[in-house]
């Protein structure tokens, strides 16, 4: 819960930690992530089978489903998903895999449904809810039963207005998944925020080389010295790690009552504390969702692997509700600068690619202010379980005792 406890207990720590000389005494010195992480095929598809595809990710708002059989097909699963909201205005998810031949029933990226969703190859057609209820030339299937042929379902739930999937049916429920970060936005009227923008970007490397770069404040200085590290002090940089890879990290404005010129004038969310106001607490939500929140919204960085050398880099914006109509012209000034950061990321991971590649890159050290890294490498494992990441692969658990 954000009250006042946590924000002065945050905000402490904070203090502490532009104070500090050396990284607190009980802070372990952390091994190396193995090169291999971020190269290995066999690590990929492991990844892609014992984690993505097992893991609550974030799929979508509820803005981009206003109307009842409004649909998108979320790209990023093991397979093409259909999400759509149902005439009961339940949001449901399936594969976009017709039960006879398996060919995709909706052929557009999002759209609008009819009552009916009609496969284009011999017309099976299938209910908002994915029930089957049409075989076109019935007489020549006798009289087998096709009741049970509705189109697969995946587990599908919001957390406020954001939606998300899940393949697998033995994973916890999401409430209990994101219950650990969740707590310290509760204060939040995250339940107001509309969407604003989407952008995707495919970008070659690694999706370990994005979710590292976003997971740290220590390359601001240098990637940054115009945007980010002008606005906020590295050195103050307070992290806190959580269950499940949860974590986020806590960086002081270097001015105090600094307001982001680019936001004058927009609504705000009144609830914001000074934990929002006076830092930019970047949240990650294991393992791709990252949310910096500022009063007036937040861009949301996702980041999805395509191939082991592939990934799509997507920001979504999202700001408390002005209302409708057209959205505020400082939009596009906002959207840019953050374009810009986000730019200048990527500038850097596509070479990286090519240099992790080489003989010259034997492991990933870490520092204290990269924690959260080590923190992530060590829940992919846990997910994945240990037992089946290959020895020379595996990260060494330390951070136990550092997660509150
Ligand atoms: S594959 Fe869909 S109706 Fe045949
Ligand atoms: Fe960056």
């Amino acid at each position: 819960m954000m009250d006042t406890k946590t924000v002065t207990a945050w905000t402490q720590q904070v203090a502490r930690e532009r104070a500090r000389q050396a990284p607190p005494a009980d802070f372990p010195a952390l091994p190396d992530v193995p090169a291999g992480r971020y190269l290995d095929p066999d690590f990929f598809a492991l990844e892609r089978r014992a984690l993505w595809a097992r893991n609550w990710l974030y799929a979508g708002h509820v803005d981009q489903l206003l109307t009842r059989g409004s649909f998108f097909v979320w790209p990023h699963g093991s397979a093409p998903i259909i999400v759509i909201r149902g005439d009961d205005d339940e949001i449901r998810a399936f594969y976009n895999t017709c039960r006879h031949r398996g060919a995709p029933v909706v052929r557009t990226k999002e759209g609008q449904a009819g009552q009916r969703l009609v496969c284009g190859y011999h017309g099976w057609s299938y209910d908002r809810r994915g029930q089957l209820c049409e075989i076109t030339e019935r007489r020549d299937w006798g009289d087998q039963a096709m009741t049970s042929r509705g189109l697969v379902s995946v587990r599908c739930a919001r957390f406020a207005n954001f939606i998300f999937v899940c393949e697998d049916a033995g994973t916890e429920p999401l409430e209990t998944f994101l219950a650990p970060i969740a707590r310290f936005m509760t204060h939040l009227p995250l339940d107001d925020l509309r969407l604003v923008n989407r952008q995707a970007f495919e970008v070659k490397c690694n999706v370990k080389i994005l979710i590292d770069n976003f997971l740290e404040a220590y390359h601001f200085k240098l990637l940054h010295p115009r945007t980010s590290d002008r606005i906020f002090d590295n050195q103050g940089t307070s992290i806190h790690l959580w269950q499940n890879g949860h974590s986020v990290m806590l960086s002081p404005n270097r001015r105090e009552n600094w307001i982001d010129p680019g936001t004058l004038g927009m609504p705000e969310m009144a609830s914001a504390t000074a934990i929002e106001r006076d830092h930019n607490p970047s949240y990650s939500v294991f393992p791709n969702l990252i949310l910096p929140i500022a009063p007036t919204g937040m861009p949301a960085v996702t980041l999805w692997p395509k191939s082991v050398d592939t990934s799509v880099l997507e920001v979504l914006w999202f700001a408390p509700d002005w209302g409708g109509g057209p959205r505020d012209p400082l939009w596009e000034m906002r959207i840019q600068n953050f374009d810009r950061i986000v730019q200048e990321d990527i500038e850097f991971a596509v070479p990286m690619q090519a240099t992790l590649a080489s003989p010259g890159f034997r492991g990933v050290p870490l520092s204290y202010q990269e924690r959260r890294l080590y923190h992530w490498h060590e829940e992919v494992d846990r997910r994945i379980g240990v037992e089946n990441v290959p020895p020379g692969l595996r990260v060494v658990p330390c951070l136990a005792p550092h997660v509150e």
